[in-house]
Order: C-alpha cells, then sequence, then structure tokens
C-alpha cells in the first residue's frame, strides 16, 4: 500500500534528511515510526502524503508514483489520508466544530451528514460539549485530540 524505494531527501539548504530509504507498508498494517528529534520521522509522513517530493527515489501509495501525480491528484489522494500534523495546523478563526467539518464538507459530505460525523469524532476524542469553542481556549492536549479527530473524522465508522 506505501512503498519507499530507495528514498533520499536534501532540504534546500543541502541537509540530507533521508538517505536511501526502503520500506514496505501493507494494508492493515499498523506501523511505528520511532526515532531521535531531527531523524526523519515528519519527513518521512510529509513524503507519504504528498506535501514534499523526494530528491531521489520513489513514494508509490496504492501503486500510484507520487512523483508522477500533479498537485490536483495529489490534492484528491490527500482527502484519503488523515494526518495529525506536530504542529496541529489548526485553524484559529473557526470553532472546534468547524474545523472538524472542513475536511468533511471538502470530500463531499452534505451539510447533515458532515454534521453528524464531526460531532461523533469530537465525543470519541473526549472533546463533547466544546463544539463551539474557540480552539485557542483549549489545552496543548486538547488541541491535539481536536487534530486526530479532524484526521479521523473521514474514516470513521458508526
Ligand atoms: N524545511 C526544512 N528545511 C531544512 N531542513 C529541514 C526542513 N525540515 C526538516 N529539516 C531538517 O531535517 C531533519 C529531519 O526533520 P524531521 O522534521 O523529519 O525530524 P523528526 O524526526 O520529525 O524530528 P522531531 O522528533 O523533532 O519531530 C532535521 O534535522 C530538520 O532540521
Ligand atoms: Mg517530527
Amino acid at each position: 500500500m506505501i512503498r519507499f524505494e530507495q528514498v533520499s531527501k536534501t532540504y534546500p539548504g543541502g541537509f540530507h534528511a533521508l538517505k536511501n530509504l526502503s520500506f514496505n507498508i501493507d494494508k492493515g498494517e499498523m506501523i511505528f515510526i520511532a526515532g531521535h528529534s531531527g531523524a526523519g520521522k515528519s519527513t518521512v509522513l510529509k513524503l507519504i502524503s504528498g506535501i514534499i517530493k523526494p530528491s531521489q527515489g520513489h513514494v508509490w501509495l496504492n501503486n500510484q508514483d507520487l512523483g508522477h501525480l500533479g498537485d490536483n491528484q495529489l490534492g484528491f489522494l490527500r482527502q484519503h489520508i488523515g494526518i495529525v500534523f506536530q504542529d496541529h495546523k489548526i485553524l484559529f478563526d473557526r470553532t472546534v466544530l468547524q474545523n472538524v467539518l472542513l475536511p468533511l464538507r471538502i470530500i463531499g459530505y452534505d451539510a447533515k451528514q458532515a454534521d453528524k460525523r464531526a460531532r461523533i469524532a469530537i465525543e470519541k476524542v473526549g472533546l463533547g460539549g466544546r463544539e463551539l469553542a474557540d480552539p485557542i481556549t483549549l489545552s496543548g492536549g486538547e488541541q491535539q485530540r481536536l487534530c486526530i479527530a479532524r484526521a479521523w473524522c473521514t474514516n470513521l465508522a458508526y
């Protein structure tokens, strides 16, 4: 499902974040990536989601070489990936509920379905009752849980 083939990533400025990394992840596998701060974990996640491109090698997602996809195709593909960003990427000019609604509306749920799904996801991460809160009023851990709800809501089975 996810395949790295001899992937290297050199950031502008010349820093080699990844060198010749190869691995396979099959459907249904649960993988943990461990490593010291700066080891390249977030770089791997950004490559998987097409946020950045490899300097060398290939990243395959469902048999598609991400290097061959245009921005539109990458955007479409990203709709199927839930990411909990290390720096949250919460929209602070929107409520908790509106943050979770956003990916649902983008992938085409109508307002009613999206609202139901978003509220279930928020409840499941323990933020029930904070739907209309301004995210700035959430603690660090609560903000992280909001991000989990937002990443998870599109894939939630209920
Ligand atoms: N945009 C960038 N430009 C230059 N160097 C970068 C950039 N992004 C990351 N790096 C460097 O690449 C290396 C890997 O970064 P990455 O964010 O993947 O680490 P990480 O394993 O996620 O670390 P942490 O556990 O601290 O989150 C680090 O040394 C970092 O400084
Ligand atoms: Mg990181």
